[in-house]
């Protein structure tokens, strides 16, 4: 139908950072508020799919007809999406940690006196969207997200290749400060394909979302 046209099939969307422990109490993150992911989520449920939306942690109520698995870090990640599958199309906007504490700290780390931090070792956590790309069940349509400044389409046709996706979306986030995508409400976009790319000016996050399920289900 006209007004469903998702209606059967499955959408797998992931949102929000990821929060990698360092102790108990402290941990890494970023400034991903997750808004464009929740958008995304409610537009393909408005589309009639069956939507599952794998949150890092984030403040955004659930939208109507989502069903939401909360993670807090990539590996958790990276579970609930591979347990989600087969999906017909992945949409992965969560901004992943790249880097985890080598090893968390079972108890809160104190300061020693001595005036020297202890040191920090990192490890790279999976990509989870690299790891959907040459997947036995790999989603029929795979689409990332990308955060540019500069030669925003020459990066993501790099970004598609070395990930396995069918599209990457680009944020443009360079501009004057105080313009920020992140945790604003709109963002300009390219979508970059093997057959070009699609670029989108300003629109709010909720149009961007709104348009990208119309070309998912196209
Ligand atoms: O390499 P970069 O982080 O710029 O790639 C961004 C894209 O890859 C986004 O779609 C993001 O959700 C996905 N990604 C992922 N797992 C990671 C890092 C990024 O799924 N560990």
């Amino acid at each position: 139908a006209a007004d469903a046209p998702l209606a059967g099939r499955h959408v797998l969307v992931t949102a929000g950072p990821t929060h990698e422990p360092i102790d108990p109490v402290r941990y890494i993150a970023n400034r991903s508020s997750g808004k464009q992911g929740f958008a995304i989520a409610a537009a393909a449920a408005r589309a009639g799919a069956r939507v599952t939306l794998v949150a890092g942690p984030v403040h955004l109520p659930t939208p109507p007809g989502v069903t939401r698995v909360d993670v807090e870090t990539a590996r958790e990640m990276l579970a609930a999406v591979e347990q989600a599958l087969p999906a017909d199309a992945a949409i992965m906007v969560a901004a992943v940690a790249d880097w985890r504490a080598a090893d968390a700290a079972d108890q809160k780390l104190k300061k020693d006196g001595s005036g020297k931090p202890a040191p920090l070792a990192l490890v790279e956590n999976p990509d989870i969207l690299a790891t959907l790309g040459r997947h036995a069940k790999r989603p029929g349509l795979l689409v990332g997200f990308a955060a540019e400044t500069q030669k925003i389409a020459e990066h993501a046709r790099a970004k598609l290749a070395r990930k396995g996706a069918d599209w990457i979306v680009a944020n443009d986030v360079s501009g004057p400060p105080g313009s920020s995508v992140m945790g604003g409400d709109s963002n300009s976009v390219h979508i970059v394909s093997k057959d070009g790319v699609e670029s989108w000016d300003h629109l709010p996050k909720d149009a961007v979302a709104t348009r990208l399920i119309e070309k998912v289900a196209h």
